[in-house]
């Protein structure tokens, strides 16, 4: 079990430290924002919970995972470009994590990182050589960016059960951003080959949680 991880409180004052410290014209964002943070946490820990009472074999911290929803977008404050966010912000938290007071032992840090890095579609836009930002990260192995524990996909779950905080079904979600980004090609494509994967993550997240 992870321990001394940043409580919710400081999380949102990290947040709100690095949109104070981001270009101008990301402030605007900062409302939806922190809306869809505490949101992606709460559902985060509830699933999680809901998850271990159902299954009790298995082993999930719900704090660790709810953080990991508090800070999944926390790349996006970090550069202009939203592209590989998730990368962004999940190394920020492994190499910058302990100034910055999200956790204390590389062990933690290195978890919570490896629950940000695999959130949405990352993995098919990596795919896409060509996409733009990708050069900065061509380090990366892409086998990172899939979700494949269950804390993994409790994130992409959580993520995509809330607009802007308001609770929501992940499949009118997924409707919705493929409207509000109709016009974006590179997008689209990454979108369209991401989709299913996301579907059957969220939907087997539903199961082990027993939404019916
Ligand atoms: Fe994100």
């Amino acid at each position: 079990m992870a321990e001394a991880l940043i409580s919710k409180s400081n999380a949102k004052k990290l947040i709100e430290k690095l949109f104070s410290n981001a270009d101008p014209r990301q402030h605007r964002f900062k409302s939806g924002f922190l809306r869809h943070s505490e949101a992606t946490y709460k559902i985060a820990k509830e699933t999680a919970i809901d998850i271990i009472n159902h299954n009790p074999g298995l082993e999930i911290d719900p704090n660790e995972v709810a953080i990991a929803g508090y800070l999944h977008d926390i790349g996006r404050l970090l550069s202009v470009n939203q592209n590989f966010h998730e990368i962004r912000g999940a190394l920020y938290i492994k190499n910058r994590g302990y100034e910055a007071g999200i956790a204390e032992n590389k062990k933690d840090l290195e978890g919570l990182s490896g629950m940000v890095i695999s959130h949405f579609i990352v993995y098919e836009e990596f795919l896409d050589k060509c996409y733009p930002g990708r050069e900065e990260f061509s380090n990366i192995k892409a086998s990172l960016l899939l979700p494949k524990s269950i804390e993994q996909q409790i994130i992409v779950y959580s993520d995509l059960s809330n607009l802007e905080g308001r609770e929501t079904n992940f499949r009118e979600r997924v409707e919705h951003i493929e409207n509000r980004q109709k016009d974006n090609p590179h997008f689209l494509n990454a979108f369209e080959r991401g989709k299913p994967r996301i579907i059957r993550a969220c939907t087997g997240i539903e199961e082990l949680r027993k939404v019916k």
